[in-house]
């Protein structure tokens, strides 16, 4: 881990195999069309994507290719298998402790899933609609998969095993003195405990459905990192907007970007549930503190809707907000990355791996905005 991270740090310059295939631009392509539905010739160089255009949407494709891979793993085991969301049978142990939460977590999830895949699907489709190169990471899905029941025995992306779960969304998003883009603070972790250590948010064999209280442990984790998850993307698209140029793009943004909202709302509710009543798992060394009847506004679970806090600068009113936006700051591309390494979901993968996916998060940063 410690060396993937420096990795991380030490990509800034390269970045030169990036743009391979934008030279057969869509530019004669995309100007057919337009002529084709009658639009003055004008409008031409306005609809071609810049480069900052393309390196944001291809990151954005290379997150939700990374976003579908984890879902689709809960999904397999705790979520709904079906037609829309095809693979795996279920593990009846983990799915019961899921549903502790609320009777409707695998319908949760399985939507959950079933939305990345669009997301990932249509950014492809669309930089292809453009002449623009598509992202595959095929070639990394190297990880293996939970070896319990239910879920398929296929190379995976991503690492669900061995969690480092950041909660300080929790307490950042109760916060009404502290905004990450103005001060930089660090925020209290919601469970101390998962942001230490390594822990299962999927069950990794048969052996981890019993006792009753370690399956709950896995489950209340996986609760937890379905809002660590969705809040990344609650920050990014917003982030990255910023940087679009194209009209058409930034509706891209502001249109898929606020449905990661809508998943991180459901899932910080939900996680407050993976809480109550007070839960200490011993045999795991886990502890979930009771967030349900604490009189800690900072803490407590159903506060569950952005408190106004300071934006832009101090000068101004109280304001509800996502936070964080600023351009390059924590909730940008390279931070993203950089969390999802912390996360723990890429203990296994290839150093050209994290090469890969760091540069398309840096010429996503880079991109800005043309007038
Ligand atoms: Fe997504
Ligand atoms: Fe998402």
């Amino acid at each position: 881990m410690k060396e993937t991270t420096k990795q991380l740090e030490n990509t800034a310059s390269r970045r030169s195999f990036l743009y391979k295939g934008l030279a057969v631009g869509g530019a004669g392509v995309i100007g057919a069309g337009l002529l084709a539905k009658g639009l003055p010739a004008f409008a031409h160089g306005s609809s071609d994507l810049t480069q900052g255009d393309v390196a944001i949407l291809r990151f954005l494709a290379a997150v939700e290719i990374i976003e579908s891979d984890l879902w689709q793993q809960y999904n397999e085991l705790g979520g709904i298998q079906d037609r829309e969301v095809p693979g795996g049978s279920g593990s009846t142990a983990y799915t019961k402790a899921l549903q502790n939460l609320d009777a409707d977590m695998s319908q949760y999830i399985h939507d959950n899933t079933d939305d990345e895949f669009s997301h990932m699907n249509f950014l492809n489709a669309f930089l292809a609609s453009k002449g623009a190169e598509q992202v595959n990471l095929d070639k990394f899905r190297t990880l293996p998969s939970s070896k319990a029941t239910g879920a398929q025995q296929i190379p995976r992306l991503t690492n669900l095993m061995q969690l480092t779960v950041d909660t300080s969304w929790w307490t950042r998003y109760r916060n009404d003195q502290q905004n990450p883009d103005i001060d930089h603070p660090t925020f209290p972790q919601a469970v101390p405990d998962l942001f230490q250590g390594q822990h299962p948010a999927i069950p990794r064999s048969d052996a981890d459905l019993a006792p009753a209280n370690h399956i709950q442990a896995i489950a209340n984790t996986a609760a937890f990192h379905f809002g660590f998850i969705e809040q990344g993307g609650t920050s990014l698209y917003p982030t990255l907007a910023q940087g679009v140029t194209d009209l058409e793009v930034l509706r891209i943004l502001l249109s898929i970007g606020p449905t990661e909202t809508m998943h991180f709302q459901v899932w910080h509710d939900k996680a407050g549930a993976a809480v109550s009543p007070p839960f200490n798992v011993k045999d795991t060394g886990l502890a979930f503190p009771d967030l349900s009847t604490t009189n800690d506004e900072n803490l407590r679970a159903n506060l569950i809707m952005p408190e106004p806090t300071i934006f832009l600068n101090r000068t101004f009113p109280h304001v509800s907000i996502i936070r964080p936006t600023q351009q390059g700051g924590s909730g940008g591309a390279v931070a993203t990355i950089k969390a999802f390494n912390a996360d723990g979901l890429f203990i296994g993968q290839s150093d050209e791996f994290m090469q890969f996916v760091s540069n398309l998060a840096e010429q996503a940063d880079q991109a800005q905005r043309a007038a």
